[in-house]
């Protein structure tokens, strides 16, 4: 079965502060987007990949995409204003065949082969899989008032990255039934499948490298 990487680089970085999206800041020598790109069309297990850009920068991930000659990227197509929208954007783009896509935080650019092969691998298994690493802090749940509400177990705490991985069919039924909940904002893809008990999502092992590039400090 083919498998698609869709790149989600539709949001502006807002918490960065910087003057351009951070996706288009450099780690060195290169853009934090093309550093993406390049792990996903290196990528043997990977047949090809759909570029979700935010609509006002899509001339610049083309600039990128055309400067690295990539053989795989299919589509560049605009993001939403949210990522749930810009992941349904990512997906409706996607050839309609038996197909399993991976997707991906263009914010995460240091996600291993290692990670991106596991998460393939998982799929001949699984429908839908997650890249989660164990929590090294405890984590409460906070009320709505400030205070602690409940403490998980922290064996049983997992923090979420990306890639994730779903059957083709799966993930375009979860994002049609997410577009009939306006109000839910999921901030990954695994959750929508969860929510809507469609399936059980596999976990496979994440790593600290492959952190979301969120603030100023995480470019250090
Ligand atoms: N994303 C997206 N479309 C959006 C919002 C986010 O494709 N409307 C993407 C981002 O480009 C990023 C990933 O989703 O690769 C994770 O989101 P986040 O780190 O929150 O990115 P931003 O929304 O860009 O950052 P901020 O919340 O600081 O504005």
């Amino acid at each position: 079965m083919k498998k698609y990487a869709v790149i989600l680089a539709g949001g502006i970085g807002s918490r960065m502060n910087s003057a351009v999206p951070k996706q288009f800041l450099e780690i060195g020598g290169e853009t934090i987007l093309g550093r993406v790109l390049r792990r996903f069309e290196e990528h043997p297990q990977i047949d090809g990949i759909v570029l979700v850009m935010h609509g006002d920068y899509i001339s610049e991930g083309r600039s990128i995409a055309e400067k690295l000659a990539l053989k795989k990227l299919l589509k560049i197509v605009p993001g939403g204003s949210s990522r749930k929208q810009s992941s349904f954007n990512g997906v409706m783009a996607l050839p309609e065949e038996e197909s399993c896509v991976l997707i991906h935080d263009a914010a995460r650019p240091f996600v291993s082969e290692r990670i991106i092969s596991d998460c393939c691998n998982a799929l001949d298994s699984y429908q839908a899989v997650s890249t989660v690493i164990k929590s090294t802090d405890t984590v409460y749940l906070v009320d709505e008032q400030g205070f602690i509400a409940e403490v998980p177990d922290r064996d049983n705490v997992a923090m979420v990255q990306t890639p994730q991985g779903f059957h083709y069919s799966l993930i375009a039924e979860a994002h049609r039934l997410g577009a009939e909940n306006p109000e839910l904002n999921f901030t990954d893809d695994a959750s929508m499948i969860v929510h809507y008990e469609l399936a059980e999502v596999f976990c496979v092992r994440g790593e600290f490298e492959n952190r979301k590039i969120t603030n100023p400090a995480d470019l250090d």
